[in-house]
């Protein structure tokens, strides 16, 4: 019984600090700052975190950009942001990110249609997916998550400098547990 009771007495507390931490380090963005004539770039905005942050970029003005990897997901997204948001300025442009031919592609297209790229989020990501390897051959997970947007990132970054812009990485507490683990 003592045993159980000590599991549950040092999960609660690990429970109460991982609680605090996430409330101390994160927030709601309430930004209501108008994005007119803005330019943004955002990875897998067809659904999740990815989707409301490109509506929200839409809410406030901003000519989207979802870069997709399905086109039948990435149009529907499109008519839906446009509906929700009465935003019109909702475009979408194919991308595998397990592929560097097809990053490079799309780096080439939005650098030849945008004279400048004011937001750039790089939101796709995948988890467990075993130990699949790319076209490139690298690890699926390594290259969808890191090295494509790093990849997509540089080939922007010319582009992003003609304004005063930003870029995004949406990552994940794993990402920060995984550092430790090496540090240590
Ligand atoms: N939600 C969480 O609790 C959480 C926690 C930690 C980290 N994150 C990170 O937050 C980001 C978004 O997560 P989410 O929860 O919104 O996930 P989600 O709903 O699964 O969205 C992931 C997006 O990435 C796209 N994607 C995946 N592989 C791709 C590829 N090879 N090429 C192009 N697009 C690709 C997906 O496209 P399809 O729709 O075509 O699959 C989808 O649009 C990810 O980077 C994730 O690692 C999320």
């Amino acid at each position: 019984m003592g045993i159980y009771l000590t599991i549950v007495f040092y999960s609660a507390i690990a429970l109460v600090i991982l609680k605090l931490y996430i409330k101390l380090t994160t927030g709601w963005c309430y930004s209501q700052v108008c994005l007119k004539g803005k330019t943004v770039l955002v990875t897998g905005g067809n659904s999740g975190i990815g989707y409301e942050t490109a509506a929200d970029f839409a809410k406030r003005g901003a000519n989207v950009i979802i870069a997709c990897r399905n086109k039948d997901r990435a149009e529907a997204a499109c008519e839906k942001i446009k509906k929700e948001t009465h935003n019109q300025d909702i475009h979408y442009k194919l991308v595998d990110l397990s592929s560097f031919a097809s990053v490079r592609k799309l780096a080439e297209e939005i650098n030849q249609t945008e004279d400048h790229l004011d937001i750039l989020v790089n939101n796709a990501g995948v988890y467990n997916v075993g130990n699949q390897l790319t076209e490139d051959g690298q690890q699926l997970l390594i290259q969808t998550n890191h090295y494509s947007p790093f990849l997509l990132t540089n080939l922007l970054l010319d582009l992003m400098k003609k304004s005063k812009s930003r870029i995004v990485n949406v990552s994940s507490l794993a990402g920060m547990a995984a550092k430790w683990i090496w540090r240590n």
